[in-house]
């Protein structure tokens, strides 16, 4: 387990929207670079960078052409590597996005895997024997190849399935995961994290880390073995590195050797109930709205057994969104978004922030691009200052990847930055205060010291810190017991006070005691 990411606070960033510094109206790695400080300021130390490498863009990166080569439009390899090396100057370690599921249906794999005549590449994806069958009930393409068959889909139609086998092999052209092809697929995997691990990454964020193995492949074990073989090598050449999975099972991804997994936005579950619970009939029943009549015990049902799965193996990573699911901002104030970001980097494992959340971004009702459909609306512009163009490129406005917000009332970071009550700032207290008190650390104890079904506040402690959270309209009290803690809190968001063992909270309130 790499020790930094006990007090890991991560910032994810889609390069193509972040800071353009070729005005081609596309943000690329020189324009992270440049903006490497103020991640630094943001109390961030680790950076997720979405893809940047060659692509056809049908899926906005997640289609790689070419692993090893950083996408022209975002600049060079030697880009990358600078960038690296300036954030490891700044104690911010990089992780990369790996792809191991499917490729681009542009990859020279994929191309050489369509030819009639056998060659290394003919089983580096799922293919069948005939051009007219199916393929198991998964999408499938047939009638593109001149090879006379159909290849299976990971995603997007162009996205081919790239082969590590079946669970069980009932046709002649499924493989085994230990069939030699198949081997051969995990070592171009291997060979990919190499090459970028020995010029400086810091580890990878594993897109559909549990796609690999089709069919059969109960509780994931195949696929898990697949990723121990990897996480191996890592533990031997790489041991600083990173490995934190898109698998959103944290109790199966821990059990196969990732370091850490996301606690994504399904519906129902517990994340869901917190801050996006506005699905559900009847209105937005999430945990943290003013007005939501939200129920910590649906949370905690749900995360208490998979924290409990978990703690001793790895860390769970709560987000504050992503850029496949809608911002928080578009349901949650400033003062709601204040608390979730409370919780979220208070709770255990590692949290990450999702560029433009520090800042409150919205939701924009904007038009697909590449692949993005309803997701585009989280994907757009940093807005970095109150001029047109926001700060994020100085190309014109309609070459610009995406529209920018330009609302006069926009969230800025040159406005945020004057405020000292904008929620920039709060994200910047709330990440000193985690940096500040090992307590806080990813593995630092946990326990619920008061959750009542409809009342709040919601209590818990953390190694010597007790954290109280009402996101209620309401003043609520907690008796917690004969705790000894001082008498003014740490850290606070609204009032609260402490006396008898009673901790009392003002409407929508924060607090962060220590024990005396
Ligand atoms: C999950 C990624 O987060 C998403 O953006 C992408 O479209 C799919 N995987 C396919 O790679």
């Amino acid at each position: 387990m790499p020790a930094w990411l006990k007090d890991a606070v991560f910032y994810e960033i889609y390069p193509q929207s972040f800071y353009d510094t070729n005005n081609d109206g596309i943000g690329d790695l020189q324009g992270i670079t440049d903006k490497l400080d103020y991640v630094k300021s943001l109390g961030c130390n680790a950076i997720w960078l979405n893809p940047c490498f060659d692509s056809p863009f049908k899926d906005a990166g997640y289609d790689v052409r070419d692993y090893k080569k950083v996408a022209p439009r975002y600049g060079s390899n030697d880009d990358l590597v600078k960038l690296f090396e300036k954030a490891h100057e700044l104690g911010i370690r990089v992780i990369l996005d790996l792809v191991p599921g499917h490729t681009s249906e542009e990859h020279e794999w994929f191309k050489k895997s369509c030819e009639i005549e056998r060659n290394e590449y003919s089983d580096r994806y799922v293919w069948t024997n005939g051009a007219f069958c199916g393929i198991g009930g998964h999408p499938y393409i047939g009638g593109e190849a001149e090879r006379d068959g159909c290849y299976m889909l990971n995603f997007f139609k162009c996205q081919p399935a790239l082969n590590y086998g079946f669970g069980k092999c009932t046709e002649p052209w499924q493989k085994s995961p230990d069939a030699p092809a198949c081997i051969a697929t995990r070592e171009a995997l291997k060979d990919i994290m190499r090459f970028w691990l020995d010029k400086g990454c810091d580890g990878f964020r594993v897109d559909m880390a549990d796609s690999l193995v089709k069919e059969d492949d109960e509780n994931k074990s195949l696929t898990g073995k697949i990723w121990m073989d990897i996480k191996e090598m890592m533990d031997k050449d790489y041991p600083e590195a990173a490995l934190v999975a898109e698998w959103c099972d944290p109790g199966q991804a821990l059990n196969y050797g990732f370091h850490a997994d996301f606690y994504l936005d399904h519906w129902g579950n517990g994340y869901n109930t917190l801050i996006r619970d506005y699905e559900t009939e009847g209105g937005d029943h999430s945990f943290i709205k003013k007005d939501g009549h939200g129920d910590i015990m649906r949370f905690l049902d749900d995360y208490l057994p998979r924290y409990e799965r978990t703690k001793d193996k790895g860390y769970i990573s709560f987000i504050t969104c992503n850029h496949d699911t809608p911002r928080p901002a578009r349901t949650l104030s400033n003062k709601e978004l204040k608390l979730a970001y409370a919780m979220i980097l208070t709770l255990p494992g590692v949290p990450f922030i999702y560029y433009g959340d520090e800042i409150g971004m919205r939701y924009l009702n904007v038009k697909t691009k590449e692949g993005g459909y309803h997701r585009t609306g989280s994907r757009t512009p940093m807005q970095w200052d109150n001029s047109d163009g926001r700060g994020f490129s100085c190309a014109s406005k309609d070459k610009f990847y995406l529209p920018v917000d330009d609302a006069s009332d926009a969230p800025t970071v040159e406005s945020q930055e004057k405020d000292p009550s904008s929620l920039l700032n709060e994200v910047r207290r709330l990440t000193a205060l985690k940096h500040e008190y090992a307590d806080l650390n990813a593995d630092a104890s946990f326990e619920v010291i008061y959750a009542e079904k409809e009342n709040f506040p919601f209590v818990y402690r953390r190694g010597n810190l007790i954290i109280a959270v009402n996101p209620s309209g309401n003043t609520c009290s907690a008796d917690i017991g004969i705790l000894p803690l001082g008498a003014a809190p740490i850290y606070s968001i609204g009032e609260s006070s402490f006396a008898d063992g009673k901790i009392t909270t003002a409407p929508q309130s924060f607090a962060v005691y220590k024990k005396a």
